[in-house]
């Protein structure tokens, strides 16, 4: 039986984080056995931003490098850069045709944008999630491993495809995001303001590059307060937050006993963190290792994305084929 195929990408905008690693690396690893991966460093993406293009190749190397780290096995699924696939912006200028300002307009991660950085809107950022579909629909994947922050980009992705299927014939299927156990992971920084990101509040969030005295020194700053005054209270986001992070890297029997005492209103954050720091500096630890010896063999790196573009392209090459004979563009 033929694996089901999966897509996702991150972008090459800086160093990345506990959010990327829980929202979304931890599934690719995953999933790498049992289903057509492909995996990639979203460089184009990342433009919209206008990056220094002396920064570049680092931080697609980085991106590329830290995903190994994590566990990602080049072998076993095609991991590539963006900007190798030329089919992709192809099929993006295709979509193009079906994709209306109005809709793109009304996108919150746009609306963000346009708060943010008034004097740099531009096209691409506009149409930003039809490259996202495109990345998606090349493979014509069925499952997109992301964090819950692309749930919206991921319903245009549908509707994308849906409107190419109604308007020339069934072609593309309706990619779902996919995460094991059912549920989206966001991991909020550790200030309580928002998620952890690749670009902003770098003093929240811990990156897979932080040292073990960096990690240590961000988590004993994270926001808490003076502790639940009744029992079983409910608990406020950024203490949520704290719980999950320990849920995503202590033993068991430890995050037990942190939520007995919040429980019994005997809590003391300090030790808390203190715990949270050792357990957290350790998972980080052999990844951060592993990806600072990866990115000193560039010989290697080229050699992983020269190969994971081969394999991606194989199968981008026949879905743009596909494509284009459906909307009539096959002349010869
Ligand atoms: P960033 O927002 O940090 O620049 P990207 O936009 O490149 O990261 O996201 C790459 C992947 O990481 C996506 O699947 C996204 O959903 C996931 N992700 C990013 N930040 C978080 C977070 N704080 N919590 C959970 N998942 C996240
Ligand atoms: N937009 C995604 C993000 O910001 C990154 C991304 C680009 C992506 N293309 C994709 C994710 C295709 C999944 C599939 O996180």
């Amino acid at each position: 039986m033929s694996k089901e195929i999966v897509v996702s990408g991150i972008r090459s905008t800086g160093h990345l984080h506990l959010g990327n690693y829980f929202g979304a690396i931890q599934n690719y690893v995953m999933m790498q056995e049992n289903y057509d991966c492909y995996f990639f460093v979203a460089d184009y993406h990342a433009l919209t931003t206008h990056p220094d293009p002396k920064e570049l190749k680092t931080n697609v190397f980085r991106v590329l490098a830290e995903n190994i780290a994590s566990g990602l096995d080049p072998e076993k699924v095609a991991l590539y850069a963006q900007s190798d696939v030329p089919e992709i912006p192809e099929l993006y200028l295709l979509l193009n045709m079906s994709a209306y300002k109005g809709e793109l307009e009304k996108v919150p991660t746009f609306k963000d944008k346009v708060r943010q950085h008034p004097d740099n809107v531009n096209a691409g950022l506009l149409t930003y999630p039809v490259l996202m579909a495109a990345d998606i629909l090349i493979h014509r994947a069925v499952k997109v491993p992301v964090g819950k922050d692309q749930e919206q980009h991921l319903e245009m992705a549908r509707n994308f495809a849906q409107r190419f299927n109604g308007r020339y014939s069934e072609f593309f299927p309706e990619p779902q995001v996919f995460r094991f156990n059912n549920d989206t992971v966001k991991i909020m920084s550790l200030d309580g303001n928002g998620k952890m990101s690749k670009s902003e509040n770098a003093n929240n969030t811990i990156f897979l590059s932080d040292d073990d005295d960096l990690i240590k020194k961000k988590i004993m700053k994270a926001k808490t307060d003076a502790g639940p005054t009744e029992p079983n209270a409910v608990m406020p986001d950024y203490i949520q937050n704290l719980f999950l992070l320990m849920h995503l890297t202590s033993k068991p029997e430890i995050v037990d006993i942190y939520r007995s005492q919040y429980n019994n209103c005997n809590i003391r954050y300090g030790d808390m963190k203190k715990q949270l720091a050792e357990d957290m500096a350790a998972f980080v630890r052999p990844i951060r290792e592993h990806a600072a010896e990866l990115q000193k063999d560039e010989a290697l790196l080229k050699k992983i994305l020269k190969q994971g573009a081969e394999k991606a392209r194989a199968s981008a090459s026949v879905t743009i084929d596909g494509a284009r004979k459906l909307m009539g563009i096959n002349y010869y």
